[in-house]
């Protein structure tokens, strides 16, 4: 039936009736909310829209769909999509912080609780998951993904294709996923947003392309392209990585959409000489979908009339856009998604706000806490004060991408914990300083609300527009006056705990140096200071483990846990080893780590088999005690290195986790299966292979702190 139908409408369209259905205006911010732009109405009446990016709210979009399917010639209805990142009414943690979690299933209803809300606003389609891995926290958009690791990256990736897209695409709660961007845009040079990515094949194949892989096979309905060219070859017209490796390759058949402008930008690329040329080589590239350059529907018209662009090429991208909508069911009911009551009844739910703490203080991660300062005793008569920038900032609580979230229904950290704490508790609060600046008038008045205190809780870090889209940085250090402030408190002699805000890591080490404690809470979204106010005072043991390494200084990137051992690997003792002169080697904080109230014992590491053949798995086991005395999850992380072979691997790779709960004096064994595909690497052809040898595997609760064992790889 499907394809049927798509035959029959390809049938009766004028070839600018087709190059309409791949052209996607965006919206505008008009007086009721988002809109279509002046004069769109007469746009989509006369087939020349076939989505809009940005545009919802189901009252306003069923009258452009009504337009659409009452008043264009063939009726076909039009498609809605928009950022919903992670979340879109109620917001959840930013991506990174959410991976902090290494909360599967969490992250999964996450992105299932934005579909519900944003498929009741007349959305079909979101422009999420971001999956592009990334080793350069200078970048902003470092935010919006999974961070540094392929795995974690590719089963963060399909975790969100499952909860976006549900099940079913037909069901009213579900949306097209979009995996993006393809791809390599995180490997940015100088992690400088939109600038090239000068990366070599088997990086590309073994370290950027596994989370799209995963999307795929995932059955993420869209990917977009990234705006970075990958070996000379800008992704909007890198036909061989498009239509060869995901289509031809892995057999993909969604979805391309250009990122906003992409396809214009192939002309500053200098790929193409002008609007017609970029055009072609988007299209013959394998991009479908024309965001805001108006190329197709503008320009591509004479050039397939001219010979010069093959009609059957535009077929086929009109194709899969049909198929989309089929596949919504968009043709059987174009409104379904557009429903006031639904609307109404399905934001903000209580139980959605209960996921969004969930998740936030899950992401949570407790960098340090000497002499176990945390948790506070919320009961304990005294005083705290709460001082930063961001101890009552309901916007920056929500990150950057709040789709649809309003800073009026974020809960702060000093909301929060005026709530949370017993009638005994004095809480002052003083801002200090701006986030950004060099104001240092607010000084006096925090150093003298500190005297005051019992404890001190400082709220800083970055502004949420601060890691985004075009929000690089050249220093990963506090902003503005922030580190001053923290160590103007600090002379006063009071403890003083710092809470993190940040969408990158940031260099933080004289905060490590001279603070006993300190909390990384991301941008944790609506409910930051609920959940916040869960993890100071103990409600909740913290148990986020970091996502991305933490560096001591900016001069240290890139520096990830799966980097090469060199041919003359660091040592402090060896003076011509991979080292610097003016600071370790090591990260300030690795990857995976993050402290608990609770400690855990690792032991009885093994493997079931000493000697396996090239692609059979091995399971690995090993033994998690709950050593303290406080309940608490832990973040049980496997590593895997090939010791020996044909090329260079890395020292270790995260090849699997499990976060589980135990109580005190708990013990349980884990297993894991390691498969053929995580013990290989990828061949020029693409393929994974597995070569014979010795393997170390390494187990425990961060990438700097493991027990390991080994097996070996026989031949067949
Ligand atoms: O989806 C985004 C993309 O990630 C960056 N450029 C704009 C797009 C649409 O908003």
């Amino acid at each position: 039936a499907e394809s049927a139908l798509v035959e029959s409408l390809l049938a009766k369209m004028t070839l600018e009736e087709k190059l309409g259905q791949l052209n996607q205006p965006r919206g505008r911010w008009g007086q009721t909310g988002p809109q279509v732009q002046e004069g769109g109405e007469d746009q989509i009446r006369a087939g020349r829209i076939g989505s809009y990016l940005g545009v919802h709210g189901a009252d306003y979009t069923r009258r452009m769909q009504k337009i659409a399917v009452e008043e264009s010639r063939l009726g076909i209805p039009l498609l809605f999509a928009h950022d919903v990142i992670h979340g879109f009414r109620t917001i959840f943690p930013v991506p990174l912080g959410e991976s902090a979690s290494f909360d599967v299933d969490a992250i999964e209803n996450a992105a299932r609780i934005a579909a519900d809300e944003a498929t009741a606003a007349g959305l079909h389609w979101t422009y999420a998951p971001m999956v592009d891995v990334a080793r350069d926290p200078r970048w902003g958009r470092i935010v919006e993904g999974s961070g540094e690791s392929a795995y974690l990256g590719s089963v963060l990736a399909a975790a969100r294709v499952r909860g976006f897209q549900g099940g079913d695409l037909r069901a009213d709660d579900t949306l097209m996923a979009t995996a993006k961007h393809f791809v390599a845009y995180g490997a940015a040079e100088g992690g400088r947003d939109y600038n090239i990515a000068d990366i070599s094949e088997r990086t590309l194949r073994d370290v950027y392309l596994p989370p799209f892989k995963a999307a795929a096979d995932a059955g993420a309905a869209s990917m977009m392209a990234a705006f970075n060219e990958v070996d000379g070859v800008p992704m909007h017209a890198n036909g061989r990585l498009i239509d060869g490796v995901l289509r031809g390759e892995w057999g993909w058949d969604g979805i391309m959409v250009s990122d906003y402008t992409g396809v214009l930008e192939l002309i500053p690329h200098g790929v193409a000489g002008d609007r017609a040329e970029a055009g072609v080589r988007a299209l013959e590239a394998g991009v479908d979908i024309d965001m805001v350059s108006d190329i197709y529907v503008d320009d591509l018209p004479a050039v397939v009339r001219a010979g010069s662009l093959d009609e059957a090429r535009v077929d086929e991208a009109v194709r899969r856009v049909l198929r989309a909508k089929y596949r919504l069911g968009l043709f059987d009911d174009p409104y379904r998604y557009s429903d006031d009551a639904r609307e109404r009844e399905r934001i903000l739910r209580p139980e959605y706000r209960a996921a969004a703490r969930d998740v936030a203080r899950k992401s949570m991660v407790l960098l340090k806490n000497a002499g176990d300062l945390l948790p506070l005793d919320r009961d304990a008569a005294g005083t705290i004060a709460v001082i930063g920038p961001l101890a009552d900032d309901k916007r920056v609580m929500l990150g950057g991408w709040a789709a649809a979230g309003r800073a009026e229904d974020a809960v702060t950290p000093l909301e929060g914990i005026r709530e949370a704490v017993g009638p005994g508790v004095r809480v002052l609060h003083a801002r200090g300083a701006d986030v950004e600046g060099d104001d240092r008038s607010g000084f006096d008045e925090a150093v003298a609300l500190a005297r005051q205190a019992d404890v001190v809780l400082m709220f800083i870090g970055e502004h949420h527009d601060m890691s985004a889209e075009a929000h690089n940085r050249t220093t990963l250090d506090l902003p503005g006056v922030q580190q001053a402030l923290v160590q103007a408190v600090h002379a006063t002699g009071k403890p003083v705990v710092a809470v993190l805000f940040n969408g990158r890591p940031l260099s933080i080490g004289w905060l490590d140096a001279n603070l006993p404690s300190i909390l990384e809470a991301w941008f944790p979204g609506i409910e930051a200071g609920h959940a916040i106010a869960d993890v100071l005072f103990g409600d909740h043991n913290p148990a986020g483990r970091l996502p991305v390494t933490f560096p001591r200084n900016v001069g240290q990137i890139p520096i990830y846990h799966d980097h090469k051992n060199t041919g003359r690997p660091p040592s402090e003792q060896e003076k011509y080893t991979s080292k610097y002169i003016d600071v370790p080697w090591t990260p300030l904080y690795a990857f995976g780590h993050g402290l608990s109230y609770t400690r855990f014992d690792y032991g009885d590491l093994a493997v079931d088999r000493a000697r396996v053949a090239v692609g059979e798995p091995v399971t690995v086991a090993v033994t998690v005690t709950n050593v303290g005395k406080r309940a608490g999850d832990e973040v049980v992380q496997l590593y895997l290195r090939d010791d020996v072979a044909s090329v260079t691997r890395p020292v270790r790779e995260l090849r699997g986790f499990r976060r589980i709960h135990l109580q005190p004096g708990e013990r349980r064994r884990i297993e894991f299966v390691l498969t053929a595909e995580a013990m290989g690497f990828h061949d020029a052809g693409g393929r994974i292979r597995v070569e014979p040898g010795r393997f170390t595997v390494f187990a425990g609760g961060s990438s700097d702190d493991v027990i390991e064992t080994g097996f070996e790889v026989v031949p067949r």
